[in-house]
């Protein structure tokens, strides 16, 4: 018992010794929001000291703050990408220091996989599949002009969403994209870019669906579709990314459709490799994959129950 006191003393002295560096993207949406929160709640839970810096979408921001969490020693760096091109020097500069770097949320194109230790992600083309494959249940057959809202230009989550929506549709020509722009990820970019499809597009009368890579921006979308007097989850289906709560609400009022699942708890899986990484040597897996689920208006309330609870 002595011993099985004392290892657990160890452990938790070597876990609140720990201090991550976590450069954050900002806060553009309501999933971003709360994965920050959920970070500090499980940097708590586990006792390591967390330095979060916002780069406020910007990923200079993000290479100033990975530079300075390599000058104060830190002992691993969380990075949710904002882009995936241009990290090799930054990357290079916290190999050298040997400082781990993990992955969260988005994926970075680098040559030198050996650049970060491991990833904590969802399958984001897989999501966009799950949006398409939704879709044309739905429609049966039918045919359906798509709008689609994109994520940050250059971001590995609105490339891939906007891949896997494309192949999921492609065996399917009563599916079409018609329109298709970034709405970077913000409900109030979503709202203005679904006024401009709508006026393009006989008043959205031409416009049966709108997919969003996220859910802050379906939320603008389905103003803008209620300010143009249509009635988004009928007249225009509203499918999209995240499941955060207010999707829900939408789903309960009848002005959405589906949403595919992406959890905010990206840190908790990074923290526990990296805690085996220090205690034990263990080795992370390089791609620590979280779980898509689509969710539907049947189980909305009781997802909007959920996530309050959990305090998102
Ligand atoms: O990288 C994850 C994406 O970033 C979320 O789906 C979106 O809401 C956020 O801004």
């Amino acid at each position: 018992v002595a011993m099985a006191v004392a290892t657990a003393l160890c452990g938790a002295t070597q876990a609140s010794a720990l201090t991550v560096g976590f450069s954050q993207i900002g806060s553009e949406s309501g999933w971003r929001s709360a994965e920050t929160k959920v970070a500090k709640q499980e940097a708590e839970k586990r006792g390591i000291t967390l330095k979060i810096a916002d780069a406020q979408q910007k990923q200079e921001n993000q290479i100033k703050a990975v530079r300075s969490f390599i000058a104060q020693g830190v002992d691993a760096i969380f990075i949710a990408p904002v882009v995936a091109t241009g990290w090799t020097p930054v990357l290079q500069e916290a190999k050298e220091a040997k400082i781990p770097v993990f992955l969260l949320d988005r994926m970075i194109d680098v040559n030198d996989p050996s650049l970060y230790t491991a990833a904590v992600a969802s399958d984001s083309v897989y999501e966009g599949k799950v949006a398409a494959e939704w879709l044309l249940k739905d429609v049966a057959g039918q045919p359906c002009n798509v709008v689609e809202l994109q994520g940050t230009v250059g971001s590995s989550v609105a490339i891939n969403r906007k891949k896997g929506f494309v192949d999921g549709i492609a065996a399917s020509p009563n599916v079409k994209i018609i329109r298709s722009q970034s709405g970077d990820f913000t409900r109030s970019k979503g709202k203005e870019v679904m006024e401009s499809f709508i006026k393009a597009e006989q008043n959205g009368k031409n416009i049966c669906a709108v997919y969003a890579h996220n859910d802050d921006m379906a939320i603008g979308a389905i103003q803008a579709i209620k300010e143009a007097g249509l009635k988004p989850g009928s007249q225009i289906k509203v499918v999209s990314i995240d499941a955060v709560p207010d999707i829900f609400k939408a789903m309960i009022d009848g002005e959405a459709n589906a949403t595919v699942e992406l959890t905010p708890n990206m840190a908790g899986p990074a923290f526990d490799a990296l805690i085996a990484l220090k205690k034990e040597g263990k080795q992370p897996q390089k791609f620590i994959q979280t779980e898509s689920r689509l969710l539907l208006p049947d189980t909305a309330q009781a997802e909007y129950q959920s996530k309050k609870d959990l305090g998102y």
